[in-house]
């Protein structure tokens, strides 16, 4: 049986979900948020080392202003009232992507960032303005720039994700079956689960059966 050390998921499907059920997108984000803690908690239960969320991409700027407000006051919210239990579940809480927010946003983060930075539990690797093309040209800008010989080894030493092993596991939800521009070096040999329930409507036992089912699955690496 696979071990699971590692589970990546890009969260989609909150704005069809809020249209859907209260003529709102925003409202769909804001029940997504209660998804994310449902699997915070069951990836605690099934002993998952590292958790990496997709909760804003490079592009996600090409959305309404007031759209992007009501992400980032969520955002906000949910770490000033919620970082405190997650420090005490030992959970880890790192950004990946880059930092480039309100100051009040940044200083959030870092805030957040540096409180659960010796937790062991859980990792979680929240992806905010984070696109797999500028990460992957930010480390090969650094291994040219250091003179470095450019290799697989220094080319993860400088991604976002250095010192995290691969996904095993990407889950998309909300029934599109792309990547978006999420962890395009990373995921060269995850296992992709394509999810047709919207982000709010996934719930434990979605989860839990995609962790079974990878469990079972022969992982080839090229081999036979
Ligand atoms: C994903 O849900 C969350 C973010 C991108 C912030 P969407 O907002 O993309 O939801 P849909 O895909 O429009 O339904
Ligand atoms: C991907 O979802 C980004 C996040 C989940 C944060 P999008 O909804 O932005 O992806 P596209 O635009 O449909 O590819
Ligand atoms: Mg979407």
């Amino acid at each position: 049986m696979n071990s699971i050390k590692h589970v990546a998921i890009i969260m989609d499907g909150n704005g069809r979900w809020g249209v859907k059920h209260k003529k709102s997108r925003n409202l769909g984000h804001k029940e997504g948020l209660k998804t994310v803690e449902k699997i915070i908690k069951s990836s605690i239960k099934n002993k998952i080392r590292y958790l990496t969320l997709y909760a804003f991409s490079t592009e996600n700027w090409k959305r309404p202003k007031k759209e992007i407000n009501f992400l980032f006051n969520l955002l906000e919210n949910f770490l000033i009232n919620k970082i405190s239990e997650l420090n005490k579940q030992n959970i880890k809480l790192k950004i990946i992507g880059k930092k480039r927010f309100s100051k009040k946003i940044n200083q959030l983060l870092n805030k957040s960032e540096k409180k659960t930075l010796k937790n062991k539990r859980l990792q979680i690797n929240l992806a905010l303005n984070y696109g797999s093309k500028s990460e992957l040209l930010q480390s090969f800008n650094f291994v040219c720039k250091n003179k470095k010989k450019i290799n697989e080894k220094n080319i993860s030493k400088y991604l976002f994700t250095q010192n995290i092993p691969d996904p095993d596991i990407l889950i998309r939800t909300g029934n599109t079956q792309r990547l978006s521009n999420f962890l395009l070096w990373q995921l060269a040999y995850s296992e992709i689960f394509f999810e047709k329930k919207l982000w709010p409507d996934f719930t434990e036992n979605d989860y839990n059966r995609i962790l079974n089912k990878f469990k079972r699955i022969k992982r080839n690496y090229g081999n036979i």
